[in-house]
């Protein structure tokens, strides 16, 4: 990981002064480094994990990463981001959509190196994050179900990503094309749950634990899973969360009585237990994995994907 920093601080550098500076904001802020993690721990299942494709693999996923937060925040209008001020509060949206399309070029030329194979996967991964993305700003279809509506949304915004980066560390470490599929499998649902996690995490932590304003998926009238199964309860003592939950939630007055009365409500252990079973979920996809110190390493990822508190 130490090899994975070094080179990502070489690669969000532009011949600008000022673009280089927006660009390392976010990336010197923080950030858990999740998904470049994940493309090592996977290509360890291979013979040769120490490639250096395996380091670049690693910087194409966290600068695919970094560049969709800087327009999610934009999105969500949300003001932090890792402990920081987001690009758009620091600077405006103008700055903040252009260095994030700054990054996604940067990521492109990087995925050149590994070759037209990856490219193509890079973009396709790309497709699917962008469209759970925009997915994620219009309601259900009138036949279709809430949950299955925001379990697509999540799978497209943040599975894929976290597929890919399981899939790039499997393919570039040198794994068998049995296990790189079997991965693969694996990282969209750890990714899923990774999303459910802080979907939770947004209504249940406070600032400092997640760098990020609490509830403002809330704000933003997006439902997510613990709101999705709230919203299920025929007990009279809801009545008031149900009705605060059906209007707006930019008062912030409204705001804060929804935030309060959700992190009391039994939704949040139900969701809790939903993520916990995803996770046990993609462990059973490991069987390709031979037993030993790797594939414990990835049973472990999954449970703590499920079980973070930050
Ligand atoms: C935040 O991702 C956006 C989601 C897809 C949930 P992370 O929680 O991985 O953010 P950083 O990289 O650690 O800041
Ligand atoms: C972010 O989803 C997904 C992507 C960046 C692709 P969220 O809006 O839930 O993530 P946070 O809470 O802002 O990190
Ligand atoms: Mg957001
Ligand atoms: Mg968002």
């Amino acid at each position: 990981m130490d090899v994975v920093e070094d080179a990502l601080s070489g690669h969000v550098r532009s011949r600008a002064g000022f673009v280089t500076e927006a660009a390392r904001h976010l990336m010197e802020a923080g950030g858990k480094r999740f998904r470049p993690l994940l493309v090592l721990l996977a290509a360890e299942t291979g013979d040769h994990p120490a490639s250096s494709e395996v380091v670049t693999a690693a910087c194409v996923v966290e600068l695919t990463h970094l560049a969709s937060l800087y327009h999610d925040d934009v999105m969500d209008e949300a003001a932090l981001r890792r402990g920081a001020e987001s690009a758009n509060a620091r600077w405006d949206n103008h700055v903040a959509i252009l260095t994030g399309d700054f990054l996604f070029s940067k990521s492109s030329e990087l995925t050149a190196e590994l070759g037209p194979d990856a490219v193509r996967i890079q973009a396709q991964t790309f497709t699917k994050l962008v469209e759970g993305q925009i997915l994620e700003t219009v309601a259900p279809g009138q036949d279709e179900d809430p949950l299955a509506h925001y379990l697509d949304v999540v799978a497209g915004k943040t599975g894929s990503l976290i597929a890919t980066a399981a899939r790039y560390g499997a393919r570039f470490g040198g794994a068998s094309r049995e296990v790189e599929e079997a991965l693969t499998a694996y990282g969209e649902i750890v990714g899923s749950a990774f999303q459910l996690s802080d979907d939770i995490l947004d209504i249940a932590s406070d600032s400092v634990d997640s760098g990020k304003t609490p509830g403002t998926d809330l704000r933003e009238g997006v439902p997510t899973l613990p709101v999705l199964m709230a919203q299920q309860s025929t007990d009279p003592d809801d009545a008031r969360l149900l009705e605060l939950l059906s209007g707006d939630l930019t008062d912030d007055d409204r705001h804060a009585e929804a935030l309060d009365l959700l992190r009391k409500h039994p939704a949040i252990d139900e969701a809790r237990a939903y993520v916990v079973a995803r996770a046990q979920e993609a462990k059973g996809l490991l069987e390709a994995v031979p037993q030993g110190p790797v594939r414990e390493a990835l049973e472990a990822f999954a449970d703590i994907v499920a079980t973070r508190s930050a």
